[in-house]
């Protein structure tokens, strides 16, 4: 699951990216499309309006309550950090299967069997059917943006390590991660991937201070760049269409089009100081293999009100991703302590569990349950529990 994204943004995702995911379909859309030819649409328009501020009050309300909570005191149990210390020690000292993730992935999800490259790159020609969907699925439609995207990226590099078996750890945003002072320990996994706007300065002692990739779409990315490990490579994911012109302003160092940033629900930054070489392109199929073969989705469907709730987080994507560049792949930070009501939701807020919005995007539920089969299944392993704890005393 992905605690990554702020409250503000997880409420109002709900009415202002479903008017971009699907364009030809939304309301907004309509707006920019006057004048209307008859009163009949008109008054669809009106009632549209109307539900859409309507639910844009209801959105907010539980943020206003929330603002005027207390921050969460929060002490960890001494003796449950030494749990998870000795057993993140074992999971770094324990056997490392080649291609031990991505194989059980396999046997478990056969549908996942087709080779996907992670990224793509400039000069390799794309398969017809990632034309298929619309973003996040594929990019149906944008042929021509995507052609001109791709000029900016370089020629391909390896994406795994040959030789080496490869630890990946895929680090989720949640307060789970708070007080447990794993950072030095984070820092011996060979891959560490963090996920859009998770912070480092003073929570390093919590999360590490090596960034080996930072995945985010651009929304979700630090407004002020926070990585200083030099090996860095940025992951773009692309949930919308003027997510391609950010991309492209951000590798170019040009100013984002003053037009695009009516279609961004929140801020987004206007530079990410990384050489051109340090960006990748998240290749959408990795995205859509997450949600139909392994979340068992349905095939997207464009839809006129809502969400069907079939976009995978961005913490269930990256763990797929990891399963293609690494051999071994654990989680940290990701889901909740129940018996905790009144933990942090982030590691670097105050924010409690309890302010967590119904979500509108995600099916929290489906993705809890995928990752708990698999860290039963030991196809990857939850070091701080909150999925599925197998180290805890029961
Ligand atoms: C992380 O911290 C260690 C120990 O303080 C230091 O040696 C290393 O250079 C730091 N790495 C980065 C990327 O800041
Ligand atoms: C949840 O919290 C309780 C009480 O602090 C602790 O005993 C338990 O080990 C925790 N479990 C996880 C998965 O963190």
């Amino acid at each position: 699951m992905d605690r990554t994204r702020p409250l503000r943004a997880r409420g109002l995702q709900a009415s202002a990216e479903k008017a971009k995911k699907f364009p030809e379909s939304s309301v907004n859309e309509n707006i920019m499309r006057l004048p209307i030819r008859c009163a009949a649409h008109r008054r669809v328009l009106m009632v549209g309006m109307f539900l859409g501020l309507l639910s844009l009050v209801m959105i907010s309300l539980p943020l206003i309550e929330t603002k005027t909570r207390k921050p969460v005191e929060w002490v960890v149990d001494p003796n449950h950090k030494k749990l998870v210390h000795e057993y993140v020690h074992k999971v770094l000292e324990g056997p490392c299967r080649p291609s031990g993730t991505r194989q059980s992935l396999l046997t478990q999800f056969p549908a996942s069997g087709h080779v996907i490259q992670p990224f793509l790159w400039k000069d390799k020609p794309l398969p017809d059917d990632l034309f298929l969907y619309p973003p996040p699925f594929g990019f149906r439609g944008l042929e021509s943006k995507i052609a001109n995207l791709l000029k900016l990226f370089s020629a391909p590099q390896p994406e795994k390590t040959p030789g080496k078996c490869q630890r990946c750890l895929v680090l989720g945003n949640g307060g789970i991660l708070k007080g447990l002072e794993l950072g030095s320990v984070f820092d011996r996994f060979d891959i560490l991937i963090r996920l859009n706007s998770g912070p480092l300065g003073e929570f390093t002692v919590d999360v590490g201070n090596r960034t080996s990739i930072r995945m985010s779409y651009p929304e979700g990315t630090p407004l002020h760049w926070v990585d200083t490990d030099p090996h860095t490579l940025f992951v773009a994911v692309v949930y919308k269409r003027v997510d391609i012109s950010w991309i492209s302003a951000m590798i170019n160092k040009l100013a984002v089009p003053l037009w695009d940033w009516l279609f961004f629900w929140q801020k987004v930054p206007d530079q990410i100081p990384l050489e051109p070489s340090r960006f990748r392109l998240l290749n959408p199929h990795v995205i859509r293999q997450t949600a139909l073969d392994l979340l068992k989705y349905p095939p997207p469907r464009p839809r006129l009100w809502g969400w069907d709730q079939n976009v995978p987080t961005l913490g269930v994507s990256a763990l797929n991703l990891a399963s293609l560049l690494c051999d071994e792949v654990s989680l940290a930070g990701f889901g909740y302590n129940l018996s905790q009501q009144e933990a942090p939701l982030h590691y670097y807020d105050h924010l409690p569990m309890s302010a967590m919005l119904q979500e509108k995007m995600h099916n929290v539920d489906r993705e809890t349950q995928l990752l708990q089969s698999l860290v039963r299944a030991g196809t990857i392993t939850d070091l701080t529990g909150g999925i599925h704890c197998t180290f805890c005393k029961s």
